[in-house]
């Protein structure tokens, strides 16, 4: 099954649940702005890329239903459902980037029929999608090289497969490098609170034939320092101009960690996370989540008394000093960032 897939013949647009995994693997369907915001605000599609990818396929889905053909009231209704679903959740980048180009193909071609505007945005949110999928296999190609056979990675959250198009980004090495014979072992972080690391990482690298661990994130110190760890490889949300990079909560702290045993720290992501009008980490917006999450998601009964306070950051920043390298499609970048990420895009 395809994490996103647009049905040509029927024009519908399917994703897997995300929030059902593992214990269910079920397509739905978005038909509607709401559906879809629903979507990306609660989980069911997630991960940085694939929340882009999703996005695109989207807002041409919902340009089918716009109702004009005047190609000025075209353009202005389709901005709008490009603002509503933008709204669904506020850090990872390739959203605004995705629909962004979504909206400039669109305004670009403002003097052509509505007819042909939709053509063009069909075909701008498949580009997004294959180009991702090159993407992906670049960044794996590139963070293969940093790993040998047998060496011991730890990742945090999910940033595979189901969260790109392919491979993924901080698991991509290590699918590519296991189709290729190599063997790792990889330790998950579960990833509270909503639990990425366990029920899609674990999920994605077993089914794959990985030797996959599952801890839990207060035990990632335990494997590092008993030796088990060679790198860290993590996926990421934002990439500031001066490397500082939001990720899953809980990122940072794996990344003290890394620092303290010596063990190499990467992030892996595609040059559409990063974001050079952030100048730094400061500059990220960071989303809160539901508090209850933290109290009641996956638990029988919930787990603290009522009227308890909770904090539920969905990110956290990772400083640029604590990175080894950040690994893109276009090759590492290597510190001082400012300079390594300002050349990609000269490029
Ligand atoms: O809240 P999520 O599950 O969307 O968070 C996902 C992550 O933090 C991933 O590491 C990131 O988006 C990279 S996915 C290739």
């Amino acid at each position: 099954m395809e994490n996103i897939r647009y049905d040509e013949k029927n024009k519908q647009l399917y994703i897997i649940d995300q929030s059902l995994l593992p214990n269910e693997e079920k397509e739905v369907l978005l038909n509607t702005a709401e559906e879809m915001y629903d979507a990306i605000k609660a989980l069911k599609v997630r991960g940085a890329p694939a929340i882009g990818i999703c996005a695109a396929y989207c807002l041409y889905v919902l340009s089918l239903n716009i109702k004009t053909e005047n190609s000025d009231d075209f353009y202005s209704e389709l901005k709008k459902r490009a603002d509503y679903l933008n709204s669904s959740r506020p850090t990872a980048v390739n959203l605004s980037w995705a629909l962004n180009r979504m909206v400039s193909a669109a305004n670009k071609n403002s003097s052509e029929t509505v007819e042909y505007i939709r053509k063009i945005l069909y075909e701008e949110a498949k580009a997004i999608h294959s180009e991702d999928i090159e993407m992906c296999l670049r960044i794996s190609e590139f963070g293969l090289t940093l790993v040998k056979d047998g060496d011991g990675i730890l990742t945090h959250c999910n940033a595979g497969p189901l969260a790109t198009s392919r491979y993924g980004t901080a698991l991509g090495p290590i699918l590519l490098g296991t189709e290729r014979g190599m063997k790792f072992h990889v330790f998950a972080d579960e990833t509270r609170p909503l639990l990425q690391g366990a029920r899609l990482t674990s999920y994605e690298l077993y089914k794959a034939g990985v030797d996959v661990t599952l801890i839990c994130d207060n035990m990632a110190n335990t494997v590092m320092r008993n030796g088990w760890v060679q790198a860290v490889f993590v996926g990421c949300d934002r990439v500031a101009a001066n490397g500082d990079t939001a990720n899953k909560i809980g990122t940072c702290g794996v990344a003290v960690l890394a620092k303290h045993y010596g063990i190499p720290f990467y992030i892996l992501g595609p040059t559409s996370t990063i974001d050079l009008n952030c100048k730094t980490g400061a500059d990220i917006e960071i989303e809160e989540r539901d508090p209850e999450e933290i109290k009641k998601k996956f638990y029988a009964k919930p787990m603290a008394l009522d009227g308890v306070k909770c904090f539920n950051p969905a990110f956290d920043v990772t400083d640029n000093e604590l990175i080894t390298g950040i690994v893109t499609q276009k090759g590492i970048c290597r510190p001082p960032y400012t300079e390594s990420l300002a050349a990609l895009f000269r490029e």
